[in-house]
């Protein structure tokens, strides 16, 4: 079973210009320094909120996987959204036996928090993205 939501990922051609302009819009904003993520081809942004996280993304070298998006979408755009699971590989075991498609080679990745990531294609969830994530040590 799928847990906390823990963040909405957000494409951008700029993080930095996308988080002034959060900022811009909505007052004041708990940014954190963004930082490179070379796997995953992508810069992070993280904006803290309550009960959750904004994940700003913005692509990062040659063979980024939101690249394509932002060529459809130049302006940036809702991307996907993260729920945190217990186990991560018991949790892609399942979707698969579910029937789901999970990106990639179907090994989790390190994703932008430090701990494995899967994600599951778009069809599965009403054309939304969705990224597993395990939860965090302390949760
Ligand atoms: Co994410």
């Amino acid at each position: 079973m799928i847990g906390r939501l823990n963040h909405v990922g957000i494409a951008t051609p700029d993080v930095e210009k996308e988080a002034a302009n959060w900022a811009r819009i909505y007052g004041a904003i708990d940014a954190e320094a963004a930082f490179d993520l070379p796997e995953q081809g992508v810069r992070v942004k993280f904006v803290n909120l309550p009960n959750g996280q904004l994940e700003l993304i913005q692509p990062l070298g040659d063979n980024s996987p939101i690249t394509k998006f932002l060529a459809k979408n130049p302006a940036g755009g809702q991307h996907h959204i993260c729920f945190e699971v217990p186990d991560i590989i018991e949790a892609r075991d399942a979707m698969i036996e579910r029937g789901a498609k999970v990106l990639g080679n179907g090994e989790p990745r390190i994703g932008a928090h430090g701990v494995p990531v899967i994600f599951i294609h778009p069809a599965n969830s009403g054309g939304v993205l969705v990224e597993l994530m395990q939860e965090p040590e302390g949760h």
